[in-house]
């Protein structure tokens, strides 16, 4: 009988989207919520003949990637906004989007029924779901985490002896990471570090004013390729390594959680001598090393510095930056970075709402203002040579966590165990815009606009296939026209706050 009913539900699967279940808790905005038994996704749809387009919509409102179909046309309407597409003018290539398998996530999924579990991998990992195709993987605890720890705390065990994985690894994230790569073979993982031993660390401890000593530089990038040699024992290699965690928590010691302070110079010496050596001899030599991964007001300047060692330059694949000050932070310090680095990707690694004292709700569950400020923020890291966008925690309870720190934050997917449900938020459909429709490998293309008032951005698919996404950040509507010299004019509608993902061939 039960086979019978997973049949059932598989065919639905395949035979047709299925719409999201709305839930408003007076937050301005609706979730999707989801059970064992019910889940929203989204079939693309068969792309058109020349000619036609499928535009995908979410909204305020409460439209979820929900699906048109329209024609080009060779009519000139006067518009609110007119894009002039260039497909001769591109820019970066992609490498994707996705989230972060922390403990804290893991925790929670597993909270779940089976089935209620197996939907949040789906709703992030599948073919009908946001297609993720990167995953950030702490190394040992984060703050994200229910208590501090790392992966081997014997005081003086240099030959990492007593090095070893946890109920966290073996429980949570591992069997999570495997289900993930099983629905999308083209997950890649990126892991990063928030802290050394204590006992390796000036300050002996795992949070605060610290640095790794001089005589533990080699350790600890063993301590880093034995991770990965353990992770790879259950079919998990690294895409990316980074040189750790937000090295600036280690110096301006204001966080309180795990992390571990990186002088520019310190930072090159170890990568140039210990991390980089040691990772091009071990069986990972093709795991590319990202630097930096910390706040975007550090840049251009730490990257500059710590690139003034050759060697580390020459190590280095890509500059890995977080969020959380984009607000204050302009753009034009990415574009400083690509314009000194050019050979360097730019990849965006960790974001999250209600990290600030004044976000007094940590978790706002339907607020479509959360899920724009991930689309403006996507958008114009992708208008300024950036490649990837990385969610913090794949799925966070109710308050927020759990966060041994108690720094609790919001997430795309927030867990309600005691109902066995979930709730997929604006955050969610905003990532999930980008993430299921732009694969690796897209290249941008240029797409230059008459009027501000709309947010855009273009790519070209590996496929071949053009997509546009638009966003309407006003509270009235708007009437915009994308003109591709070839194909003609599409003519769109654009509700109040709402997202367009315009897909043709
Ligand atoms: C799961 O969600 C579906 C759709 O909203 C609903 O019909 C069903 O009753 C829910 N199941 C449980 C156990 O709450
Ligand atoms: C619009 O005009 C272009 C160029 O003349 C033509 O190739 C295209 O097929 C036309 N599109 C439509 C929808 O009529
Ligand atoms: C659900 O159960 C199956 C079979 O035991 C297992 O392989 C899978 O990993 C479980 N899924 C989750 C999300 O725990
Ligand atoms: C490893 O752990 C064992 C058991 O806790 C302990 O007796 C031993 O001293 C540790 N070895 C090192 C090198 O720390
Ligand atoms: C940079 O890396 C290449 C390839 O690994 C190597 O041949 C070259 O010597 C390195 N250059 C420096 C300055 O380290």
């Amino acid at each position: 009988m039960q086979r019978f009913y997973l049949l059932l539900i598989l065919w639905i699967y395949a035979a047709e989207s299925l719409p999201c279940v709305p839930r408003d808790f007076g937050n301005g905005g609706t979730v999707c919520v989801c059970n064992a038994t019910y889940c929203d996704s989204t079939r693309e749809l068969e792309i058109p003949e020349k000619g036609s387009f499928v535009r995908y919509t979410s909204s305020k409102d409460g439209l979820r990637l929900d699906p048109t179909k329209g024609a080009f046309t060779n009519e000139s309407a006067t518009a609110d906004v007119t894009l002039h597409l260039d497909l001769h003018t591109t820019f970066q290539s992609i490498h994707g989007f996705g989230g972060a398998f922390t403990d804290a996530a893991g925790i929670n999924i597993k909270s779940l029924r089976n089935a209620t579990a197996e939907y949040i991998l789906r709703s992030y990992f599948s073919e009908e779901g946001s297609r993720y195709n990167l995953g950030r993987v702490p190394i040992a605890g984060s703050d994200f985490s229910t208590r501090e720890y790392t992966y081997d705390d014997y005081k003086g065990d240099t030959q990492l002896q007593n090095f070893s994985l946890t109920e966290d690894d073996l429980k949570y994230k591992i069997p999570m990471m495997q289900e993930a790569l099983r629905m999308n073979p083209d997950l890649k993982f990126l892991a990063a570090s928030w802290t050394a031993p204590p006992w390796m660390k000036t300050n002996n401890a795992y949070t605060g004013f610290g640095f790794l000593r001089e005589e533990y530089y080699q350790v600890y990038a063993e301590y880093i390729v034995k991770f990965m040699d353990l992770y790879k024992g259950y079919g998990l290699d690294m895409w990316a390594m980074s040189t750790g965690n937000e090295p600036s928590n280690g110096i301006i010691p204001v966080t309180g959680f795990n992390s571990m302070g990186w002088t520019p110079s310190g930072m090159g010496k170890w990568v140039a001598n210990n991390l980089g050596p040691t990772i091009s001899r071990s069986k990972h030599k093709d795991t590319v090393i990202l630097a930096y991964d910390d706040q975007t007001f550090g840049l251009p300047w730490y990257v500059s510095d710590m690139f003034s060692n050759k060697v580390a330059k020459n190590y280095t694949a890509g500059i890995a930056f977080h969020w959380y000050w984009d607000n204050i932070v302009p753009s034009w310090v990415i574009d400083r970075t690509r314009y000194h680095f050019p050979e360097k990707f730019l990849i965006m690694t960790e974001a999250s709402v209600g990290d600030k004292p004044w976000q007094f709700k940590k978790v706002d569950l339907g607020a479509w203002s959360r899920g724009e400020m991930y689309i403006t923020d996507i958008m114009e890291n992708l208008q300024h040579w950036v490649t990837g966008w990385v969610d913090w925690n794949l799925a966070l309870d109710q308050q927020g966590g759990p966060n041994w720190k108690r720094n609790f934050v919001d997430a795309a997917i927030i867990v309600n165990a005691k109902n066995d449900e979930f709730y997929k938020q604006p955050m969610f459909y905003a990532l999930a815009h980008f993430s299921k429709f732009i694969p690796r490998k897209s290249v941008r293309v240029k797409l230059s606009q008459e009027g501000s008032s709309i947010n855009s951005v273009a790519f070209k698919t590996p496929q071949n296939r053009i997509v546009i996404v638009l966003y309407n950040p006003l509270t009235k509507k708007q009437h915009a026209v994308i003109r591709d010299q070839e194909r003609g004019n599409i003519d769109l509608q654009l509700p109040p706050k709402s997202i367009h993902t315009i897909v043709y061939k």
